[in-house]
């Protein structure tokens, strides 16, 4: 590697321009992944600098609150790059993390530094990609996973797969690639919104922060289950998730952190909690009772 070539992966905005820049292929940011990790320049230019990678900072403050007592839950690294992520959950008291890393090279430094308990060195995909059995970790974070080239929308469903019923996922993410990448354009929107809707997950309320990395603002995903729910979610089997945040980085910049909630209509609450009591939501019955009639008629 060339002496410009490393100088590329010590600073930010030239990461930014090659590898989260337009919509580049898996293959191609996994070649720039493995140039970085040969740059040698990733710990020194992340760990802990909300300058450059405030992702980091939200990812562990999120994660950090989503067992206050209990830390020693079955917690998954998704894209654990070099291991800060799980050098950050371990700080804050996480005692039982694997890791999900694809690239090579940087597996081999997280198995140097002696984070993890399992390290699965493969991409997550779609439902089913992954050899791990359903309802296996009690949390999922992925900080800086969601990228061009990187986890596709269909993995959701595989995390909602691998995750306890009453368990919890958290995302941090650049908001723009909402919009700019293809992947997740008109995708990853609307299988939460399905998800919501078939009543696998709840509750989505979402939060921008300032400088996810290089200057661009990030949302920041997570659970806020109430002890109530999550006893008759893992009763009924269902997994949840919700989106959340709340903001950070500099004082100044934290003025500008804004907050909202996906509510339902007054309609869906009434279906939703008819669903939850009783298992059958408004629509599945009209289907039964259609079916039924014509059934009734047919019969004889
Ligand atoms: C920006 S890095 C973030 C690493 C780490 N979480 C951090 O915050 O420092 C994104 C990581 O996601 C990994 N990645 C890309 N595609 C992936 C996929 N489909 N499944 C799992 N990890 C993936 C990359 O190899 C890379 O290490």
């Amino acid at each position: 590697m060339s002496d410009s070539d490393k100088t590329s992966f010590a600073i930010p905005s030239k990461v930014n321009d090659v590898l989260f820049t337009g919509d580049i292929s898996y293959e191609e940011s996994q070649k720039l992944y493995r140039q970085w990790a040969e740059a040698g320049t990733y710990d020194q230019m992340l760990h802990r600098n909300p300058k450059e990678y405030n992702a980091l900072i939200q990812f562990t403050a999120g994660m950090k609150d989503l067992f206050p007592e209990d830390k020693s839950g079955r917690v998954l690294d998704l894209g654990a790059g070099t291991g800060l992520s799980g050098e950050e959950l371990l700080s804050v008291g996480y005692t039982n993390i694997d890791a999900l890393e694809p690239c090579e090279k940087f597996v081999e430094i997280i198995k140097a530094k002696g984070i993890y308990k399992n390290i699965i060195e493969r991409p997550i995909e779609g439902e089913n990609s992954l050899d791990i059995p359903n309802d296996t970790y009690d949390a999922v974070g992925a900080v800086g996973s969601f990228c061009p080239g990187h986890v596709p929308s269909s993995a959701i469903l595989e995390i909602v797969r691998i995750v306890k019923p009453g368990g919890k996922f958290l995302i941090c993410m650049r908001e723009c690639f909402l919009e700019s990448v293809s992947e997740y354009k008109d995708r990853l929107v609307p299988l939460f919104e399905d998800l919501e809707k078939q009543g696998r997950i709840q509750r989505l309320e979402w939060t921008r922060y300032p400088n996810h990395f290089a200057g661009k603002d990030g949302i920041r995903m997570e659970d806020e289950e109430e002890e109530e729910d999550k006893d008759r979610r893992r009763k009924s089997s269902n997994c949840r998730m919700s989106i959340s945040g709340r903001g950070g980085g500099g004082q100044e910049k934290e003025k500008e952190v804004r907050r909202w909630r996906r509510k339902r209509t007054e309609e869906e609450e009434e279906d939703w909690s008819r669903k939850r009591r009783t298992g059958v939501g408004r629509q599945e019955e009209e289907e039964e009772n259609r079916r039924r009639r014509i059934g009734g008629r047919g019969g004889g």
